[in-house]
C-alpha cells in the first residue's frame, strides 16, 4: 500500500505543476476520508454477520488482491457519519463511523491516487455527466431526451427540438394516448432510463436521508457516476467487485460489456480484426496476470488495454483511455483533439458533488486527448505498433486511417448541407423520429459514419466496409432523393407543410 500512495503522491504532485487545477485535494471529501482512521472496528466484525449474509461478495473478497494486502471492508466501507454518503440505519455503528453503501472513487482515491488521476482527465469522465447535460430541463441533451420522452413514454412538456409534446405525441399515436401512458407516475420514465443509458454511461446516484440509493440510479457499472461526496467514475466498470482484479480489466471481454452494438461496435470490430483472429485462436498465449507486453512472452498481438492503456515501447500505463487518440471518431463530424486533459470530472469533483451549471462543465470537451496535442497522441499509439510492426507498416497503416477520416467528413459536409437547406425551408418534420430525412442523417453519423471510422482505425475491413462506408454511401443517396423531391415539392406548392403533409412513406431499412 505504501508503494501504490507514494507513487500516487508523486503524480499527483506533478500534475499539479503542469495543470494546477487538477489536484484531487481540490475535494474536501478526498481529504476528509484520508485523514480519517475509526477506533474499535475491525474487519472480522463485519465477517461476523455478512459471511453468511454475503457469501458471494466474502468469497471474491477473500480471493482478491486486497485480502492479502489486509485492505477489507473497513476500509473500503466505514466512513465518518457526517460523511455525505453515510448510510445512517446500519446495525453496527461505532461513536464517530458508520458505513457506506455507495462506495465512490474518492474511496478508491485513499491508496489509489495515481489511477483515479488519471481517470479523472480521460473521456472516460465525462461518461456521466455528458448525456445529463443541462440545457433547461433535467434531461435537457438532444439524446438523453430520446430515452426519457420518447422510449420510456414520458408524457408532458418535452420540448426536443422546440416542438411540444403534444405535437410529437402524434407520432405515436393520433390522440397521443399511447405516449401519454406514464404521465400520472414519472417514476417510470426514470426507472427505465436507469435501465439504459445510466448503465454503461453512469448517471449522479441519488440517496435518500437514510443514506439509501435510489433505484433510479443505482446500482449501476457506468463508466463515469457520479457520486455526492464528489467522487467520479465507477471503477467496478472494469474490476468488478470484489475481486477488483487487475487481470479481470485487461481481458478485452471488460471492455466488450459497453463498447458493442451497431453504434460503436468496437467489441465485434476487434473480434473480426487480425489481433481479434489470433486472441481467439491462441487463447493460452495471452497472460493477463501482468501488465507487461512482451511479444512471445504474455501476448502475440494486441487487445484493447495493450493500444489504449498499457505500459509497452517505453510508454507508461495509464488509465487515461483518451491519451493516445488523435481524432475524435464518436462526434458527428471528427476533429483533431487538441483540448487537453478532459475536465468534467474535476469539475465535479471541486463542487464537493454538486452538479454545478453551465452547459461546459456539465458537456466536458470532446476535444479532450492528450495535453501534448494530437500528433503526440498519435506518436504515442504508433509506439504501440512498433513493439510488434515496422515503422513503414505503421505509418503506410495510419495515413490509410487518416484518408477515412477525411472522407466521412466530406460525406457529412453533404449531408449537414442538405439538412440546413430543409431545415430553413420548415422542411424537416416536426417530430424528427417520423421524418426519414433526419433519421437517415443520424444513422449516417451514430452508426454507419462511426463503424466506419472505427473499423478502418481498428482493423476490421468488414465494418469499415459493408457495415460503414458502404452504408453511409447509401445513406447519403436514400438522403439525396428525399431532398431532392422535397425542394421540387417546395418549388411547386411554395408551402412547406403542404410538402410534408402530401409526401408519401418513405420507409427507411434497418441499420443493423
Ligand atoms: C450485527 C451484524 C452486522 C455486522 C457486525 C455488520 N453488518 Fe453490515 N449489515 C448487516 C445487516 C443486517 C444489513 C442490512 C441492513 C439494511 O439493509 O437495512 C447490513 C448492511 C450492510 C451494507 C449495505 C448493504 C446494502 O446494499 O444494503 C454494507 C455495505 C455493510 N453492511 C457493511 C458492513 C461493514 C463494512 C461492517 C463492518 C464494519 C458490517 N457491515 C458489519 C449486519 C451487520
Ligand atoms: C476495495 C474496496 C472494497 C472492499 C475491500 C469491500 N467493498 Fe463492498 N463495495 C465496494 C464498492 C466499490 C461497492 C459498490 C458501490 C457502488 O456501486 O456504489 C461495494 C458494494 C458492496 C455491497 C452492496 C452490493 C451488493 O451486491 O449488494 C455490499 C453488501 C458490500 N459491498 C459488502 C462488503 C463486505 C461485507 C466487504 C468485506 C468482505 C466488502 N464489501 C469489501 C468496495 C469494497
Ligand atoms: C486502504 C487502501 C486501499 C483502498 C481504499 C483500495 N485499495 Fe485497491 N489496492 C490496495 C493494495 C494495498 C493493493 C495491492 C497491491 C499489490 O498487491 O500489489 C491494491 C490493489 C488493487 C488492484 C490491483 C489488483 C490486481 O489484481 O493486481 C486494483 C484493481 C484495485 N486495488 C482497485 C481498487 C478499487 C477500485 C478501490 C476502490 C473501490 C480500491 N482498490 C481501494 C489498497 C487499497
Ligand atoms: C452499451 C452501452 C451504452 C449504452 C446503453 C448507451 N451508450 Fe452512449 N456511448 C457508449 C459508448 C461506448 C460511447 C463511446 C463511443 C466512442 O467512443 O466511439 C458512447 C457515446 C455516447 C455519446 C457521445 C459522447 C459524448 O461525450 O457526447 C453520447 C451523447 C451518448 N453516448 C449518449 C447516450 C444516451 C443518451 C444513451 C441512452 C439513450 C446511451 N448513450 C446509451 C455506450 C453506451
Ligand atoms: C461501463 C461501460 C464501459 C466500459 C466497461 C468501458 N468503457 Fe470505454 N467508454 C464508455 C463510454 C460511455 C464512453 C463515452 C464517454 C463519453 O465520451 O462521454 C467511453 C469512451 C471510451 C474511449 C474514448 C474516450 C474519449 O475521449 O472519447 C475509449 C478510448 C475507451 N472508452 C476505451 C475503453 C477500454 C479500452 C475499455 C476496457 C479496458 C473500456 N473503454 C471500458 C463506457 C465504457
Ligand atoms: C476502462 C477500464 C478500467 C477502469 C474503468 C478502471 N481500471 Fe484500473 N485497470 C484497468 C486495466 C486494464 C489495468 C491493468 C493496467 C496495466 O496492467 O497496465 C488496471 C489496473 C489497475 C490497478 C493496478 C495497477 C498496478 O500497477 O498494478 C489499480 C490499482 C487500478 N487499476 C485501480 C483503478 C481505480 C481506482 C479505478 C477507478 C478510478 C480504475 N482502476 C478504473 C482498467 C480499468
Ligand atoms: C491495435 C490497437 C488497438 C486495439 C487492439 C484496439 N484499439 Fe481502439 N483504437 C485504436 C486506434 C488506432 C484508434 C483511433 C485513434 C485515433 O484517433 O487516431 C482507436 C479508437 C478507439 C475508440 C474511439 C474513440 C473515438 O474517438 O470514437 C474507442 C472507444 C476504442 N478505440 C476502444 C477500443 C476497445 C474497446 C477495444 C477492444 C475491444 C479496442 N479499442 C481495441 C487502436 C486499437
Ligand atoms: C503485441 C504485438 C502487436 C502489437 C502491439 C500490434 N500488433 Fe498488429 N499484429 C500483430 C500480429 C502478431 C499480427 C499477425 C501477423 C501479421 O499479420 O503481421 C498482426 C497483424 C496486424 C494487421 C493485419 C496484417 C495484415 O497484413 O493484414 C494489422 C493491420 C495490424 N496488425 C496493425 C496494427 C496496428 C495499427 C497496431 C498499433 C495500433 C498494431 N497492429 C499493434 C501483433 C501486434
Amino acid at each position: 500500500m505504501k508503494k501504490a500512495l507514494t507513487a500516487g503522491l508523486s503524480v499527483a504532485a506533478l500534475t499539479t505543476v503542469a495543470f494546477a487545477a487538477n489536484s484531487l485535494d481540490s475535494n474536501p471529501n478526498y481529504k476528509k476520508l484520508k485523514n480519517f482512521h475509526p477506533k474499535g472496528v475491525s474487519n472480522d466484525q463485519c465477517l461476523m454477520c455478512h459471511k453468511t449474509m454475503d457469501p458471494g461478495i466474502v468469497a471474491d473478497w477473500q480471493h482478491s488482491k486486497h485480502a492479502k494486502a489486509g485492505v477489507g471492508c473497513v476500509e473500503c466501507h466505514v466512513v465518518p457519519k457526517d460523511y455525505p454518503t453515510a448510510f445512517k440505519n446500519h446495525p453496527m455503528q461505532g461513536a464517530n463511523w458508520t458505513v457506506q453503501i455507495a462506495v465512490s472513487s474518492v474511496t478508491c482515491a485513499k491508496c489509489h491516487a495515481k489511477e483515479v488521476t488519471e481517470y479523472l482527465n480521460s473521456g472516460h469522465a465525462r461518461g456521466g455527466a455528458q448525456w445529463l447535460a443541462v440545457n433547461g430541463s433535467k434531461h435537457g441533451y438532444l439524446m438523453s431526451k430520446l430515452s426519457y420522452y420518447y422510449e420510456s413514454l414520458k408524457g408532458k412538456n418535452p420540448s426536443l427540438n422546440g416542438v411540444p409534446g403534444a405535437k410529437m405525441a402524434k407520432g405515436i399515436r393520433k390522440d397521443g394516448s399511447v405516449y401519454y401512458a406514464n404521465q400520472n407516475n414519472p417514476k417510470i420514465a426514470d426507472l427505465n432510463v436507469a435501465n439504459i443509458c445510466i448503465q454503461c454511461h453512469g448517471t449522479t446516484v441519488k440517496l435518500d436521508k437514510n443514506g439509501v440509493p435510489d433505484p433510479r440510479t443505482w446500482p449501476s457499472d457506468g463508466i463515469a457516476s457520479l457520486y455526492p461526496d464528489g467522487g467520479v467514475g465507477n471503477c467496478l466498470a472494469c474490476h468488478s467487485r470484489h475481486k477488483f482484479s487487475a487481470a479481470e480489466a485487461r481481458n478485452p471481454a471488460s471492455c466488450g460489456n459497453c463498447h458493442l452494438g451497431p453504434d460503436h461496435p468496437m467489441k465485434e470490430i476487434f473480434e473480426s480484426s487480425v489481433h481479434g483472429h489470433i486472441y481467439d485462436t491462441n487463447e493460452k498465449d495471452y497472460n493477463f496476470e501482468t501488465g507487461a507486453q512482451i511479444p512471445g512472452k504474455t501476448l502475440r498481438a494486441a487487445t484493447c488495454f495493450t493500444c489504449h492503456m498499457a505500459a509497452i515501447n517505453g510508454l507508461k500505463a495509464t488509465h487515461n483511455v483518451s491519451l493516445r487518440l488523435k481524432w475524435n471518431l464518436w462526434a458527428p463530424d471528427s476533429f483533431l483533439r487538441t483540448g487537453g486533459h478532459e475536465t468534467a470530472g474535476w469539475a465535479f469533483w471541486k463542487g464537493g458533488g454538486k452538479i454545478i451549471g453551465g452547459k461546459t462543465v456539465i458537456r466536458g470537451n470532446a476535444k479532450a486527448g492528450n495535453p501534448n496535442g494530437p500528433e503526440a497522441a498519435r506518436a504515442d499509439m504508433k509506439k504501440v505498433c512498433m513493439t510488434c510492426h515496422q515503422a513503414t507498416f505503421t505509418n503506410n497503416y495510419f495515413q490509410r486511417v487518416d484518408a477515412a477520416v477525411t472522407i466521412y467528413n466530406q460525406y457529412k459536409a453533404f449531408a449537414n448541407k442538405m439538412m440546413k437547406d430543409l431545415k430553413s425551408k420548415g422542411l424537416i418534420k416536426a417530430d424528427v423520429w417520423s421524418d426519414p430525412f433526419f433519421k437517415l442523417y443520424y444513422y449516417l453519423w451514430h452508426h454507419e459514419g462511426r463503424r466506419f471510422r472505427h473499423g478502418a482505425a481498428m482493423g476490421s475491413p468488414d465494418y469499415a466496409h459493408w457495415h460503414g462506408v458502404f452504408q453511409v454511401m447509401q445513406d447519403i443517396r436514400e438522403m439525396n432523393d428525399i431532398y431532392n423531391y422535397r425542394m421540387k415539392m417546395y418549388k411547386k406548392y411554395g408551402n412547406a407543410k403542404k410538402v410534408l403533409e402530401n409526401e408519401p412513406p418513405m420507409p427507411v431499412v434497418t441499420h443493423e
